[in-house]
């Protein structure tokens, strides 16, 4: 069983249902899981967490707005992070040619900060007939073994 931080970037509230259905496959498999939909870094556990980043992109190749301060602390924080492994999930379109950029460069951020990821990025491409939600609990259960 591990404990789950599901961070979320999201205008437009597609990621966010991303998120919540990450939270209840996450639950279904037996694990501990809390979303944040206005992430504050001072407010989420990191200590033998594992955290879910799902991020939407923006502008171009930006972070959605809501989770730019959580960005810009991370960025400077002094934080341990090697206890805290991490999955990210980026919703975008590919008709854009910085793709989940926002995804890609927390995914970045995170690994200079020490964290260790679990499973490789998964990229959500709003621009196919696809169901983000399914696709993401598919992928988590998919990964079932590699999640504690
Ligand atoms: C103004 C605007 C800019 C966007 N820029 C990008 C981009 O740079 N890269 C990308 O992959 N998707 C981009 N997208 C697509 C969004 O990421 C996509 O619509 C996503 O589903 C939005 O998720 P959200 O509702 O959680 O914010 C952009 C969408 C809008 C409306």
């Amino acid at each position: 069983m591990a404990s789950f931080q599901i961070i979320v970037g999201s205008m437009l509230g597609t990621t966010e249902y991303v998120a919540e259905a990450c939270e209840e496959t996450l639950i279904e498999l037996g694990h501990e899981a809390t979303v944040h939909l206005s992430p504050n870094i001072a407010e989420i556990p990191y200590k033998d967490q594992t955290w879910l980043v799902c991020t939407s992109t923006h502008g171009a190749g930006d972070y959605p707005d809501n989770i730019q301060r959580f960005i810009l602390d991370l960025e400077t924080c002094e934080y341990d992070l090697t206890h805290t492994p991490f999955l990210v999930i980026g919703v975008g379109d590919s008709n854009y040619d910085t793709f989940c950029m926002a995804a890609k460069n927390i995914k970045k951020l995170l690994v200079t900060k020490g964290c260790k990821q679990k499973i490789e990025l998964l990229t959500l491409d709003m621009d196919q007939d696809i169901d983000p939600e399914l696709n993401s609990q598919q992928w988590l259960s998919d990964h079932k073994d590699h999640l504690s």
